[in-house]
């Protein structure tokens, strides 16, 4: 018999998955479960429009005026190396920040280190936000991409995207946005932003499956792929055909994760979830308040947080903090540095990092309320 469990684990992955998504992909694979654009009999077809429908509602929410410019990906990991080693070229000047997910800065570290790109990593400010002058003074003749994160997925705080947008088009650069805590939850406008490229996985505020994520792909941005294959059309030509999305997406996509997805998408109500789970967030600050041991890291007022925050308990190692929870009282959460190890230099928790507490769209006050009760359980 399974153990309930609280989970407050949702910026690694949404659970639990809302029903409707459940049930679509077993529809899917039970009644239709074809190949998409591969052929012309039903099944083909109608996994198409799956594959379609997906990037129409995407590029939807996105305001994305062109929805073949949103490419399928496994997860937010594929989407940013797709966007990062398909348009870096040899020479150029990489901008990016301290708050970076390891799925930016390893793939940029790796390119550094063989002397393809030269890197600039920008640190963070007091109050744990990218300042947009700070990418400034970091641009150089060569610079041709800045990246930053929409938000931190260690603090939850929402960095100034738009500003750092504006910079990086005044300068004619391209600009990557790591969405991956944002898509689903907080408005995304790649125009008014200036974001040429964006990368979300799908499977966290999104509600999709495992195995999803998507990149969105402006029109400044040239993206070579890295996989070449078959595309279902344009079969004759010996190299990747140029159109998009086909360029970006050889081989046959994961149709019953996108029918999950597009269930999901469906039934999405960013805005009320995330005000829930600020409302979460809320209850956890105002409960810990009192207990002197345990610490809220990283500072920002609500308004500018996703559903998301990072804790320790003086004296006790995150990762046995959150073995206790998850032994002792059933709470999932995640411990350590989150794969971003630059920001937990910044936030003075390198390297046993921090406990990672994500409340989701059906975590309720009573779960949060039993969170408290362990914390100060565990810190007394
Ligand atoms: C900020 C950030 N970027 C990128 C990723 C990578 O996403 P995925 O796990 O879907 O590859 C994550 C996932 O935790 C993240 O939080």
């Amino acid at each position: 018999m399974l153990r309930p469990t609280i989970y407050l684990d949702n910026a690694s992955t949404s659970w639990p998955k809302p029903r409707r998504v459940i049930d679509e992909m077993v529809r899917f694979m039970d009644e239709d479960g074809g190949s998409p654009g591969r052929a012309g009999y039903r099944q083909s077809v109608t996994a198409e429009r799956i594959v379609h429908d997906v990037r129409v509602k995407l590029a939807r929410l996105i305001k994305a005026d062109d929805p073949n410019r949103i490419i399928h990906c496994l997860n937010g990991t594929d989407a940013l190396n797709i966007a990062l080693k398909g348009s870096l070229r040899e020479g150029d000047h990489v901008v990016c920040t301290q708050l970076d997910h390891n799925s930016v800065s390893r793939p940029l570290e790796a390119l550094a280190a063989r002397k393809i790109i030269s890197l600039t990593r920008v640190p963070v400010a007091g109050d744990v936000c990218v300042d947009p002058d700070a990418i400034r003074e970091a641009i150089t003749p060569a610079t041709r991409l800045v990246t930053t994160v929409h938000a931190s997925n260690v603090t939850g705080i929402i960095q100034p995207v738009a500003e750092i947008g504006r910079i990086a088009r005044e300068h004619d650069l391209l600009f990557l946005v790591d969405a991956a805590q944002t898509a689903g939850v907080v408005d995304i406008d790649v125009e008014a932003m200036h974001i040429d490229m964006l990368a979300f996985p799908c499977h966290k505020s999104l509600l999709g499956p495992s195995g999803t994520g998507a990149l969105y792909v402006g029109k400044r941005a040239d993206v070579h792929p890295w996989r070449e294959g078959g595309t279902g059309a344009d079969s004759i030509y010996p190299t990747q055909p140029e159109e998009f999305p086909t360029r970006l997406e050889a081989g046959t996509p994961n149709v019953v994760g996108l029918a999950g997805l597009n269930a999901a998408l469906d039934g999405l109500t960013p805005n009320q979830t995330l005000e829930h789970e600020r409302t979460l967030l809320e209850r956890i600050i105002r409960g810990v308040e009192g207990c002197d041991k345990v610490r809220i890291i990283g500072d920002g007022p609500l308004s500018r947080r996703v559903g998301l925050l990072s804790l320790v308990i003086d004296g006790l190692a995150p990762v046995d903090t959150a073995a206790i929870l998850d032994e002792s009282f059933g709470i999932a959460v995640r411990a350590g540095l989150h794969c971003a190890p630059y920001a937990h230099r910044a936030l003075e928790t390198f390297p046993d990092g921090t406990i990672r507490v994500s409340p989701g769209w059906s975590t309720t006050e009573a779960e949060i309320d039993q969170l408290i009760a362990a914390l100060g359980e565990i810190a007394a």
